[in-house]
């Protein structure tokens, strides 16, 4: 049910965490079950240099909040900003169909911490 990829980044999530001196955090709640997703980004000349998830949901969640990481860092920001939901789930090898929600935190949380960034750039320059 589950691809042998999904089982691999749940099991060893990669980049799980938080950044206490974060430039942007993205939190979002899927509105099916309830579950949490935030998502911490560190910028340097526009790059997202580095990244970290912390996520209070099923297994699905937790893999698409490690493969999104993996796929955001080092990328400029408006890259990052183009990685889609479908994006993540189809670099796990695909989801099971009642799952595909789990896949859209990622995404949200990830484009939710970008424009979180921006935001606090336009507040220290005014
Ligand atoms: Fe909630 Fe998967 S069941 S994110």
């Amino acid at each position: 049910m589950y691809t042998e990829k999904v089982m691999e980044h749940f099991k060893n999530p990669r980049n799980m965490g938080e950044i206490p001196d974060a430039d942007g955090v993205g939190t979002v709640g899927n509105p099916v079950c309830g579950d949490l997703m935030t998502i911490y980004i560190k910028v340097k000349d526009s790059r997202l240099e580095d990244i970290k998830f912390k996520t209070f949901g099923c297994g699905s969640a937790i893999a698409t909040s490690s493969m999104i990481t993996e796929l955001a860092k080092g990328k400029t920001l408006d890259e990052a900003m183009k990685i889609t939901r479908a994006n993540v789930a189809d670099s796990l090898g695909g989801l099971p169909p009642v799952k595909m929600h789990c896949s859209n935190l990622a995404a949200d949380a990830l484009h939710a911490a970008i424009e979180d960034y921006y935001k606090k750039q336009k507040e220290v320059k005014k």
